[in-house]
C-alpha cells in the first residue's frame, strides 16, 4: 500500500511560496484561450487539475507554448475553437468539467465530455438544464443529471432568462457566465435561492473583467452579458497563489509557530480575489496571531499563555479551506461547528462523512449533519488516538489531515492524491515541521542496549520503544493461537492485529500480563524467526512509528536507524563480543535461578546474531550514520553517559 507516516510533529516555522491558485488557474486558462490575442499567464499551477485543462483545449485546438518558469503562453481563439469535434477527458477535475461544459455548448461544435467514475457521480443537472434553457443541445450519455456528455452545435435565442439554483453549487454559475460571450446574444441568468459560495463567483467576474467582459448585475440575483461582448488578451496575466493551499501552512502556524517565527505563505495576501484568504480570519477568531501584507500571510500560536480556542463558523464563503479548521479544531479547547456546508458532499467525495469518519479514528467526537459537521476534541492534544488517514482520493482530505499530526502519529494513506492541487505538498510539510526527535539504538542481542536505551529515555524523559519485544509478544501470540512460526502470513495478521499494551515493569497482551512469558528461550527463538518474515516487519512498522511522540522517542532494536526511524536525530550501533555478551546473558539466567549453561549460551547467541545479519528484510548492520558504542569495556553508566553526550550535541 502506499501511504506517508508521519511522526508527531513539535514545531513550525519558516516560509513557503505557494503553487498557483487551481480556481484562478483554471478560470484564466479557458479565458485567455476564447479571448483575442495571446495572453501570457504566469505564475500557473501545474496540477492534475490544470493538466486536464490543458489537456482539453489542446484537444480544442488552442496553441499553447511554454513562457519562462511556470509561465504558459496561450494564443487565443476568438471565441471560436479550431477543432469542431473532440472529445475530451476531463479526470476528476470539477472546475475544468463545469466550465467545458458551458463553453463547449455555445461553441457550434461537436463535443463529447467524459471524467473518472467520481466525475460520473458528481451531478452537473442544474447546470445543464440552465443551458439548454438558452437552446443548447446537450444531452446525458449514461445517467440523467450526471456526465458524461455530449454536446451538438444549437441555435441560441437572443434575449433568453435562465434560471439557476443558488445553493447547489457556484461552479455551475461560474461556469455559465464565463461561456456567456459565446452566446452571441444577450442572456440574462437568475439566481434562484441564497447563492453559496460567493467569493468564487465573485472571483469569475473579477477574471472575466481582466479579459474584458463587464457583466451586469442586480446584486447576487441576476446577472447578463450584453450581446457583442468579447474576451481580450490583457497581455500578462498573473495568477495569485492558491488561498485553500495556504490554508494548511497558516493552520500549522497557528497550531506549532511561535510568534517570533511564525510560519508565512507567499503569493496571497490583503488584495486576494479569493474567498479562502478570510481563512485568516477564522484562525485569527480561534485565537491564532495572523498577519497580512500585500501578498503574504503569516499565522503563530496565540499569545503567550493564551490557546486556540473552538468556533462556531458559517463556512458558506470558503468550504474548500473551512476542511483544515475541521483539523485545526483538533488543537483547540472547547467544540468547533462548522456550518452551512452542504456543498461538501458533492466534491471529490462525500467531505463530511469522510472528515467525519476520519476524525473519529482519532479519539475526536464528532456530530454530522447534512450540512454541519461538530467537532469536539478530547481535553488534550495527547489524548488523540494515532490512526490510518484514508483519504477517499480526495487532495484536501490528505493535506488537511497532515496537521492532525501535531497531536498523533499518524498514517496517510495514497497521499499521492494531493497532486490534484499540489504535487509537493508533503515536502513542504516537511520543510517548515520538526518532528519529535528519535534517538534509534541499534545492535545484536544481549549488547546491553535494552538497559541503556530505557536509561536514556528516563533521563531524557523521553518515550521508549522496545521493538524486540513486539516481536517476542508477536511469537508469542502465534504460539497461542497455534499459528506456525513460518507460516508468514498467518503470523502476520496477527501482528497486526497484536493487542498489547506497555505499562510501567510489564506488557499486556490479550489483557494478560507476558513480560516474563516473552523472555522465555523458546518465545526468543520464535521472535528471530518471525522477526524474518517481511509481511510481519511490514505489518509491525506502522506501530512501532506510533511510539514517535512528542518529547522524543528513544527506540531499540536492530533496524530502528535503517527502516522504522530512518530520519532518527540520533543513531547509534550498540555491540559487545560474542563472548561478553554470552557472559552477561549467563549471569543474568542464574541471577533469575534458571539453568544457564554458557557454551550453549553462546552457540544460540551466535546463532542468532547471524539469522537477524542474513535475513533479506531490515538485517542487522551498522548504518553509515550510525555511531558505533562497543561496551566491551564499558558499564552501563558511562555507556549513558555517552549517548546523552552525543544527543545533546546534535540538539
Ligand atoms: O532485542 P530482542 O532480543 O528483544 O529481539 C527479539 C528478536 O526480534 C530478535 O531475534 C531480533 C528481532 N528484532 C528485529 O528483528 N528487529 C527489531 N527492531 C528488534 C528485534
Amino acid at each position: 500500500m502506499n501511504f506517508i507516516d508521519l511522526p508527531q510533529m513539535v514545531s513550525a516555522s519558516g516560509s513557503v511560496a505557494l503553487p498557483g491558485s487551481k480556481s484562478i488557474s483554471n478560470r484564466a486558462l479557458l479565458l485567455a484561450a476564447l479571448a483575442d490575442g495571446e495572453t501570457e499567464l504566469r505564475a500557473l499551477l501545474e496540477s492534475d487539475d490544470t493538466a486536464r485543462m490543458r489537456e482539453a483545449l489542446g484537444a480544442l485546438g488552442v496553441p499553447m507554448s511554454a513562457a519562462g518558469e511556470g509561465g504558459l503562453r496561450v494564443r487565443g481563439c476568438g471565441g471560436r475553437f479550431p477543432m469542431r469535434r473532440a472529445a475530451l477527458f476531463l479526470g476528476n477535475a470539477g472546475t475544468a468539467f463545469r466550465s467545458l461544459t458551458a463553453a463547449l455548448a455555445f461553441a457550434g461544435g461537436e463535443y463529447v465530455l467524459k471524467g473518472v467514475a467520481r466525475m460520473h457521480e458528481r451531478p452537473i443537472g442544474d447546470l445543464v438544464d440552465a443551458l439548454r434553457a438558452c437552446g443548447t443541445s446537450i444531452a446525458y450519455l449514461e445517467k440523467k443529471g450526471f456526465p458524461p456528455l455530449s454536446i451538438r452545435p444549437a441555435t441560441i435565442r437572443p434575449g433568453s432568462v435562465v434560471k439557476i439554483r443558488g445553493n447547489v453549487s457556484s461552479q455551475f454559475l461560474s461556469a455559465l457566465l464565463m461561456a456567456l460571450p459565446l452566446a452571441g446574444a444577450e442572456v440574462t441568468v437568475e439566481v434562484e435561492g441564497e447563492l453559496i459560495s460567493k467569493p468564487y463567483v465573485d472571483m469569475t467576474l473579477n477574471l472575466m473583467a481582466r479579459f474584458g467582459v463587464v457583466a451586469q448585475r442586480d446584486g447576487w440575483r441576476a446577472f447578463s452579458i450584453p450581446a457583442g461582448a468579447r474576451y481580450r488578451s490583457p497581455g500578462v496575466y498573473q495568477v495569485e497563489g492558491d488561498a485553500s493551499s495556504a490554508s494548511y501552512f497558516l493552520a500549522l502556524g497557528a497550531i506549532g509557530a511561535d510568534a517570533g517565527c511564525p510560519v508565512r505563505v507567499e503569493g496571497v495576501g490583503k488584495n486576494a480575489i479569493q474567498g479562502d484568504v478570510r481563512f485568516a480570519d477564522a484562525l485569527a477568531a480561534m485565537g491564532a496571531t495572523v498577519e497580512m501584507g500585500e501578498n503574504w500571510i503569516s499565522a503563530a500560536r496565540p499569545a503567550a499563555g493564551r490557546t486556540l480556542s473552538g468556533i462556531h463558523l458559517d463556512c458558506n464563503h470558503m468550504p474548500d479551506a473551512a476542511m483544515t479548521l475541521a483539523v485545526a479544531a483538533l488543537f483547540a479547547q472547547g467544540e468547533t461547528t462548522l456550518a452551512n456546508i452542504a456543498s461538501w458532499r458533492v466534491k471529490e467525495t462525500d467531505r463530511i462523512a469522510a472528515m467525519a469518519a476520519e476524525l473519529r479514528k482519532l479519539n475526536v467526537r464528532v456530530e454530522e449533519g447534512g450540512d454541519f459537521l461538530k467537532i469536539v476534541p478530547p481535553d488534550a492534544a495527547h489524548l488523540l488516538r494515532p490512526a490510518m488517514i484514508k483519504t477517499y482520493d480526495d487532495h484536501r482530505v490528505a493535506m488537511c489531515f497532515s496537521l492532525a499530526s501535531f497531536g498523533v502519529p499518524l498514517r496517510v494513506c495514497d497521499p499521492g492524491c494531493v497532486a490534484k492541487t499540489f504535487p509537493d505538498y508533503f515536502d513542504r510539510f516537511a520543510k517548515l515541521t520538526r518532528p519529535a526527535p528519535v534517538i534509534a539504538i541499534d545492535g545484536p542481542t544481549a549488547s546491553g542496549k535494552g538497559t541503556v536505551s530505557a536509561q536514556v529515555a528516563r533521563a531524557l524523559g523521553f518515550h521508549y520503544l522496545d521493538s524486540g519485544a513486539l516481536y517476542r509478544l508477536t511469537a508469542l501470540a502465534a504460539r497461542e493461537a497455534g499459528v506456525d512460526w513460518a507460516d508468514e502470513a498467518g503470523v502476520a495478521a496477527i501482528a497486526a492485529r497484536l493487542d498489547t499494551v506497555f505499562h510501567a515493569g510489564g506488557v499486556l497482551l490479550n489483557g494478560r500480563e507476558a513480560a516474563d512469558a516473552i523472555r522465555d528461550e523458546e518465545i526468543s527463538s520464535g521472535a528471530s524467526k518471525v522477526a524474518a518474515l517481511p509481511a510481519v516487519r511490514e505489518a509491525l512498522l506502522f506501530r512501532q512509528r506510533t511510539f514517535h511522540r512528542a518529547p522524543g522517542l528513544v527506540g531499540d532494536g536492530r533496524d530502528m536507524g535503517s527502516a522504522v526511524f530512518p530520519g532518527a536525530r540520533l543513531k547509534v550501533f550498540l555491540t559487545a563480543s560474542p563472548a561478553v555478551r554470552a557472559e552477561r546473558r549467563t549471569r543474568q539466567l542464574l541471577e533469575r535461578g534458571e539453568p544457564a549453561v554458557s557454551s550453549a549460551i553462546l552457540a544460540d547467541l551466535e546463532a542468532r546474531d547471524a539469522r537477524d545479519r542474513a535475513r533479506t528484510v531490515a538485517p542487522l548492520r551498522q548504518e553509515a550514520d550510525a555511531l558505533l558504542l562497543d561496551t566491551d569495556d564499558l558499564g552501563i553508566d558511562e555507556a549513558v553517559a555517552k549517548v546523552l553526550g552525543w544527543f545533546s550535541g546534535r540538539c
